[in-house]
């Protein structure tokens, strides 16, 4: 038997396969939902290599229960919000994670709900279903369109460059961006301008979010953020200023959202990720005919899926043999 190594769950069929050709002592948590973290903190002792999701929370806890052999861990996705990357350093474990291949579906998510929120989508669907179809009319479901509007994106790496390059052919006519830096060959791509984030919220008709989850965009769109967002005039209930979160929940504070909703401080919104998540059906959210909602699939193409969980497999092959991560964290 060669090294010991946990998968938190099946994963895409090609890969699998591949995982199963290796001479892993392998062990797979194999159930339809997350595995429970006790059972995670059980099944990681004595392990050379975690494979993981974003579901699973890598702390101090995690590792200690793992001890001292285990060499590598590898997350199948881009976000790393969910690993204290200051402990597993500490501890000489390798880190990899899966950036770029899932740029192109995540982009194409993205613009899904922002073109889904300024459409009406959800009251939409919800006519046709209901019988409600019968309303049609001038301004019947009226949303509004992204010729010459702008959009502003919250960070401008990898994902915000796709999302605006496939805005830029919806029409959109001017980018502003914010974010920790500014990124001067996106920004010539997009002919975008790097702005405060309080001139983004005032000037956008489209705010995106594609920045991480860090300490410093944790709840960075609270109340006060959603008040200066550009003014939304409700014309037959057009949204007319529209926010889009394909990123990690925690950059909104969502008991904030809730309460901007209310008060009509923003047209529309679309989510791929809340807080928490799953988020409870029972949630206020859903309640909003102008929040679209979907449950973190930013990256589910079965072409993406499949190339993150091969990257993640190529991390654990090469920390086991004590080489370099071909995807480091
Ligand atoms: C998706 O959210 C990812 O981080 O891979
Ligand atoms: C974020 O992870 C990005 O690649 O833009």
């Amino acid at each position: 038997m060669g090294f010991k190594v946990l998968v938190t769950r099946i994963i895409p069929p090609k890969a699998q396969a591949r995982l199963l050709e290796q001479n892993f002592e392998l062990v797979q948590w194999d159930q339809d939902s997350s595995i429970p973290r006790n059972v995670l903190l059980e099944k990681v002792k004595g392990v050379d290599a975690l494979f993981c999701l974003l579901t699973e929370k890598i702390d101090d806890e995690l590792l200690d229960a793992a001890g001292p052999q285990l060499k590598v861990i590898a997350t199948m996705s881009v976000g790393y919000d969910h690993i204290d990357v200051a402990a597993v350093k500490a501890r000489n474990i390798k880190l990899g994670y899966t950036p770029d291949v899932l740029t192109d579906a995540t982009a194409d998510l993205t613009v899904l709900l922002a073109l889904g929120a300024s459409r009406r989508i959800k009251e939409s669907i919800r006519a046709a279903e209901n019988g409600a179809w019968g309303k049609w009319g001038p301004t019947w479901l009226c949303g509004s369109q992204f010729t010459h509007k702008t959009c502003g994106i919250v960070g401008l790496g990898r994902i915000g460059e796709a999302v605006g390059h496939r805005l830029k052919a919806f029409g959109i006519s001017r980018f502003v961006y914010s974010g920790r830096s500014k990124k001067p060959e996106a920004e010539a791509s997009l002919n975008a301008e790097f702005v405060p984030f309080d001139e983004l919220l005032q000037q956008s008709d489209l705010v995106v979010i594609c920045c991480a989850l860090t300490k410093d965009t944790q709840n960075m769109f609270n109340y006060e953020a959603f008040s200066k967002m550009k003014n939304t005039v409700l014309i037959y209930e057009t949204p007319l200023q529209v926010l889009v979160n394909s990123a990690r929940g925690g950059i909104v504070h969502q008991d904030d959202l809730v309460r901007a909703l209310e008060d009509d401080l923003i047209g529309a919104v679309g989510l791929d990720v809340t807080t928490p998540e799953p988020l409870p059906p029972s949630h206020k959210l859903y309640s909003f005919p102008n929040c679209l909602i979907l449950p973190h699939v930013g990256s589910a193409t079965m072409e993406t899926r499949e190339n993150m969980a091969n990257m993640t497999l190529e991390n654990i092959l090469a920390g086991l043999s004590d080489k370099p991560l071909p995807y480091s964290i």
